[in-house]
């Protein structure tokens, strides 16, 4: 099928992950300037962040990154040459308000007022999240993160500064990156920290709850500004299978999917579904909804549905599952046997696209639009400074055909965005090594490096993809 000419190709980045420039003009902390690489300990510290408050691990890869803040300029001439039609980023709400609250700053906003430009300059559509696991590190100390009610307005006063600044140049906007990770990382989803022997789910549910309203208001807000805004959700997507046809697996893969999907269903049909009562009682959760709620969330739902996919996930409980695990980025999944693995532990599954495709667009019936894919893997640059990275262009190419064949099933989808067109800070592991780019970029996971960036042979390949408008992909 032939893909409609104004179709978003494009690539995605984080500010967190590439920008570095961690307290320039005025930027305050954000929730990854406290985590160090995984071998330093970013496990302990992501999933105890009580102690990454405290302690000084020597070395934070976010500080730096990879310098987008100093090279967008020039790594967005990169990409222009690359062909690319929309850049997905996102604000450092930390930039905008160093202490979550207050006076905005004026050189943060600054900053991606001429980083817009650039994009439209270069012909890009801005695709911007409002906040990827960046809620300002001062709110995480002044209220405890997202459990608290009064991030609702912070955050709203936030995005009516971004609507207002960037409303003319910006016009696809997504609320809140992987939003079903609060309930995975709280810390990262949510900037919660949360002691031992608190109900952790009793405050996630709850802090998703907050999120869900503020995300809600944002939609009606940006609808509201007057500039054709249009407002999407973004879930860390990827279907579960039933490890078998045992009915208790397949029972077991309907409920880690509602789990994922209790999220969307809010955003997208304005209600939690039916099952969020059951999910709560499980765990113990008694919501706090105030009166208003309810109408908020059903008023306001999102225009598109945006998504990551690395993988699908497998669930079940058959007796013979002992040990069969596999490394799902914080989403818990079994091996599935009948898929290959990334270095890195994770499941490649270009079927699984088009699966989890179907099932989001038969579910909502409101675009899709691919925000993150992309694969994880060590590349060696060669003595001749090239970089043959095969492997990569396979699953990018083989992950395209599954969405073409989603769209000739009939799913509309507004674009793919690879994660991520240039190299960048792992969020998981903190680690350069693990690169997902098509632009390479000199740095190791200590730091050293000299940044420069380089054309690997994906960026030729995925140009050429591009340019035919997904006509060539050999
Ligand atoms: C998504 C996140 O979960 O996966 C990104 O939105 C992240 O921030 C990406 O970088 C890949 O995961 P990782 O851990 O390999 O960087």
């Amino acid at each position: 099928m032939k893909l409609n000419k104004d179709f978003l190709w494009g690539g995605a980045v984080a500010a967190n992950q590439c920008e570095g420039a961690y307290l320039e003009d005025g930027k305050g902390l954000s929730p990854m300037d406290i985590l160090p690489t995984v071998q330093l300990g970013r496990k302990e510290a992501m999933y105890h962040p009580e102690l990454a408050l405290e302690k000084d691990y020597g070395y934070y890869p976010s500080h730096g990154a990879i310098d987008f803040y100093h090279r967008y300029k020039e790594d967005l001439e990169l990409m222009e040459q690359l062909g690319i039609k929309a850049f997905r980023t996102s604000i450092s709400w930390a930039r905008i308000f160093p202490d979550g609250e207050g006076e905005p700053n004026e050189a943060g906003l600054q900053f991606y007022d001429s980083l817009f430009d650039e994009c439209k300059k270069r012909h890009m559509e801005p695709v911007v999240t409002i906040c990827h696991f960046d809620t300002p590190l001062a709110l995480t100390k002044k209220y405890g993160g997202w459990g608290n009610r009064a991030l609702i307005n912070l955050y709203l006063d936030y995005c009516r500064v971004l609507f207002k600044r960037y409303g003319k140049k910006v016009k696809y906007w997504i609320t809140f990156n992987e939003i079903n990770m609060i309930t995975h990382i709280p810390f990262f989803g949510g900037g919660m920290v949360i002691k031992e022997d608190e109900n952790v789910s009793q405050i996630v549910y709850q802090a998703a709850h907050h999120q869900l309203v503020a995300s809600a208001l944002a939609v009606k807000m940006a609808h509201e500004c007057g500039e054709g805004l249009l407002a999407g959700c973004m879930l860390a997507a990827g279907s579960f299978y039933p490890y078998s046809c045992n009915p208790e697996d397949v029972w077991e893969a309907v409920e880690k999917n509602q789990d994922s999907y209790l999220f969307i269903d809010v955003q997208a049909r304005g209600k939690y579904p039916s099952y969020a009562q059951r999910i709560w009682k499980e765990k113990r959760v008694i919501l706090n909804m105030k009166d208003g709620d309810e109408e908020i969330l059903r008023c306001n739902p999102v225009d598109y549905i945006a998504f990551s996919y690395y993988s699908s996930r497998l669930a079940g409980v058959s007796p013979d599952i002992n040990g069969k695990v596999a490394d799902g980025n914080a989403i818990y999944t079994l091996r599935n046997p009948h898929l290959d693995i990334t270095p890195w532990g994770r499941q490649i599954d270009p079927m699984g696209l088009r699966i989890t495709m179907n099932d989001l667009y038969d579910r909502y019936q409101k675009p899709l639009f691919i925000v993150e894919n992309g694969l994880g893997a060590a590349d060696k640059v060669e003595a001749d400074g090239s970089i043959n990275d095969d492997y990569r262009i396979e699953y990018t190419r083989n992950h395209i055909k599954a969405m073409k064949a989603a769209m000739e099933d009939g799913v509309i989808c507004l674009g793919y965005l690879a994660w991520s067109c240039i190299d960048l800070v792992s969020a998981g592991t903190g680690e350069m090594d693990k690169r997902y780019g098509f632009i390479y970029v000199d740095r190791d996971n200590d730091g050293n490096g000299t940044l420069e960036r380089m054309k690997k042979k994906s960026f030729y390949w995925y140009q050429r993809v591009i340019e035919s408008n997904g006509e060539e992909m050999d």
